[in-house]
Parts: C-alpha cells; sequence; structure tokens
C-alpha cells in the first residue's frame, strides 16, 4: 500500500473530515438491523479520540437519489455510534450550509459531529467539485476510510480528496491488506468459491480469478448458465441464454490456464421457487426440463469440502444456493463450515456471502470478512477503485 494512513498525519486540534460507510441496514421503524459497518469504522474514530481530533464523520445511506427522504437520516446511526463511544454524536441538520459550518466550527477537541446522508444531494453522486469544495471547506484533514464506496468516484469520497491532506484510514488500510495479500501472493493451493445468479454480474472477476487461482468452484444459479454451456439440460432454473458462449469461453480459458474448474455434479431441485415445494436431489445430467435447481447437491459439497481442505488461501464470493430459504440453504452453510474449520486464510467477500456467514454465527472464524460488496467485487475484478487512488501517497513512495 502506498498510500498515505492516517497515523502519517498530525491530527491533534484538527478538524478531520472521516468518510465512512454507515450505509447500514434498518426495518421499517428505522432500526438498524445490522452495525457491522459502525463497529468497523471504530477503530479509526477511536484513534482520532485519542489523538485529540476534532471528528467530522460523513456518510451516505441508501439511494435517495439526491432528495431528502427523512426516513434515509443517519439519525439512528448517530444514536447507535454514541452509544457505542459512551459519548455524544452530534447530529447535523445537513452535509453543507451555514448551519452545519457553524456548527462544525464550535466543535471542541475529542468532539464528533455526523453529518446527514449525502446523498440528498444529487451532486454527491456526480462528484460535483463545487459540493466536494464545500464539504472540503468543513475540515483541515481528509480521512477517507468507508471501503464500501472506494469503487465509487463521488464528491465525499474522491472529490474532497482534491482539496484536503488526505488519509485512508484503519478500515481500508486492513480490508486491502487482507484482499491484496490473498490475490497477489496467496500461499497455494488458491481457491476461488464463486456462487451468485448472474455471470454477466461475475465475468470480470472470473475472468481475473482465472489468472490466480489454482482451483475455482462454481456453484450458485450462475452454475447452469456454465452446464448449459457443457450441454447439459437445465430444466427452468435461472439461466442466462446470451451468456452461454462466454460461458464456453471461460471454461476454455480455464482449462488453458491449468485452473482446476470445478462445476456440480448433483443439485437440489424443486417443482417450484417456494420453500414448501416438492424437492429432490439429482444428478446434473438428470434434471426435469419442469423443475429448477436451487442448491447444489451433497455429492458437490463433498468434492467442495475436500478442495477446500486441501487449500491454503480461499476466497468466497456469492451464496451456492438460495440460503434465504431453509431447505435450500445446506449448500451454502456446508461450504461457510468447511472454511470455519479449514486452516487457511479465508477472505469472505461482502454482500450475500458475507450475510449467510453472518447468519449461521461463523464471522469469528473467517480470516476476514469484507464489508463491501461492490468494493470487494471491483478488487477481485482487478479494476481501479477510486476511493484510494484519490488520497495521496506516502511520502516514501512519492
Ligand atoms: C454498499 O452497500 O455496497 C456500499 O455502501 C455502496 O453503496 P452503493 O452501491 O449504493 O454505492
Amino acid at each position: 500500500m502506498n498510500k498515505q494512513t492516517i497515523m502519517d498525519l498530525d491530527v491533534k486540534g484538527k478538524k478531520v473530515l472521516v468518510r465512512v460507510d454507515f450505509n447500514v441496514p434498518l426495518d421499517e421503524k428505522q432500526n438498524i438491523t445490522n452495525d457491522k459497518r459502525i463497529i468497523s469504522a471504530l477503530p479509526t474514530i477511536n484513534y482520532l479520540l485519542d489523538n485529540r481530533a476534532k471528528i467530522i464523520l460523513m456518510s451516505h445511506l441508501d439511494r435517495p437519489k439526491g432528495k431528502v427522504i427523512p426516513k434515509l437520516s443517519l439519525k439512528p446511526v448517530a444514536k447507535r455510534l454514541s452509544e457505542l463511544l459512551g459519548k455524544e454524536v452530534k447530529m447535523m441538520p445537513d452535509c453543507i450550509g451555514k448551519e452545519v459550518e457553524q456548527q462544525v466550527k464550535q466543535l471542541k477537541e475529542c468532539e464528533i459531529a455526523l453529518l446527514e446522508n449525502t446523498r440528498f444531494h444529487k451532486e454527491e453522486t456526480n462528484n460535483d467539485s463545487e459540493f466536494a469544495k464545500t464539504l472540503a471547506n468543513l475540515a483541515d484533514i481528509f480521512v477517507n476510510d468507508a471501503f464500501g464506496t472506494v469503487h465509487r468516484a463521488h464528491s465525499s469520497n474522491v472529490g474532497v480528496a482534491q482539496y484536503l491532506p488526505s488519509a485512508i484510514g484503519f478500515l481500508i488500510e486492513k480490508e486491502i491488506k487482507y484482499l491484496n495479500e490473498a490475490i497477489e501472493n496467496p500461499e497455494r493451493p488458491f481457491t476461488a468459491i464463486l456462487g451468485g445468479v448472474k455471470v454477466s454480474d461475475k465475468i470480470d472477476m472470473i475472468t481475473n480469478l482465472l489468472e490466480k487461482v489454482d482451483n475455482l468452484l462454481i456453484g450458485g444459479a450462475m452454475m447452469f448458465t456454465f452446464l448449459r454451456a457443457m450441454d447439459y439440460q437445465t430444466g427452468r432454473s435461472k439461466l442466462e441464454e446470451d451468456k452461454i458462449d462466454l460461458a464456453k469461453e471461460l471454461l476454455n480459458k480455464a482449462k488453458n490456464n491449468g485452473v482446476n474448474l470445478i462445476l456440480p455434479k448433483d443439485v437440489v431441485i424443486a417443482d417450484k421457487f417456494d420453500n414448501d415445494a416438492d424437492i429432490k436431489e439429482v444428478s446434473v445430467n438428470n434434471i426435469p426440463s419442469e423443475w429448477i435447481g436451487l442448491d447444489i447437491g451433497s455429492g458437490t459439497i463433498a468434492e467442495f469440502q475436500n478442495v477446500i481442505k486441501a487449500s491454503k488461501t480461499i476466497v468466497w464470493n456469492g451464496p451456492m444456493g438460495v440460503f434465504e430459504m431453509e431447505n435450500f440453504a445446506k449448500g451454502t452453510l456446508s461450504i461457510a463450515k468447511a472454511l470455519a474449520e479449514v486452516k487457511a486464510i479465508t477472505i469472505i467477500g461482502g454482500g450475500d456471502s458475507a450475510s449467510a456467514v453472518e447468519k449461521f454465527g461463523l464471522s469469528e472464524a473467517m480470516t476476514h470478512i469484507s464489508t463491501g460488496g461492490g468494493a470487494s467485487l471491483a478488487f477481485l475484478e482487478g479494476k481501479e477503485l477510486p476511493g484510494i487512488s484519490a488520497i495521496q501517497d506516502d511520502k516514501s513512495s512519492r
């Protein structure tokens, strides 16, 4: 990592504007249903408190598309954060404007203000430079610790970095360290387990990983596009007809690169998309035309488990089946358990696989669970991450 980190800056008595990812799930009464992202921001916030900074936090919440939507206010986050820190977090009425400027000016050392949802302003997602400048004018230093948005180029993470001395926080540093070591310098055998619905969402990731891994295990609904590429009949299973040729190319690429790509040999099928459907397990060459594949089968689970046991580094992105329904959760649960038990580096991409691991109560057993779904995907695709590129290089690498 050649970026300046928070430790490289003198923050004492300074107003430090910190971009965090407080995009947390809320229920219909605006209760936070998972506070992992708030907890993940604590190391940076506590460091700034210990070093007597004046702290201004900012984040988006959901996608209000430039409109003020009261139920997408960050107020519940201010409350939760204040409980976690045992200290007041002053909720600001907006993220820009006279009143905010005044309140921020009055902040004392070790006080914390939380700006209101940056996406209440349409300028945010356009990376508008005037908006970025207005945000930057609130502070002396900018720290980006929002790993979940590093793949976005918005005013609050990229634009603002043009106007202030900048650094990354501890969460981004940790995420990149684990993801980078796994991808660039893995202890081998290196295995990627990929699932989820659409091949089209994962093409770039598969292409990139085919240059890096020893084993590639494919589950989730996207397995059916690959199975069709191998001329199997897949019934009414979810499928991307227009991606079958691409799946063929990826299978060829795996062969040419010497990657051991393993597709399921059996699947759990149902007569309808329902937990209470009629269910059976069949080999992949025996899927009846009216049935739908919703999970990997037990032979596949056993095969995947053996590969996992023999691996030293494993990256997992995407569930193996419809794990939200109990009858189709076994594949995902078995893979999560195998990862929890293996003596290897285990990296879980954010989004659905992270939710699955949390749901099964296995989070503690993993080496690292990313807080960013889209962001970890962009990383695994080998793409540039604008939220990191925008930060100043550290002095030794300049
Ligand atoms: C996420 O939830 O992945 C991040 O907070 C980014 O949100 P976005 O996809 O709405 O930019």
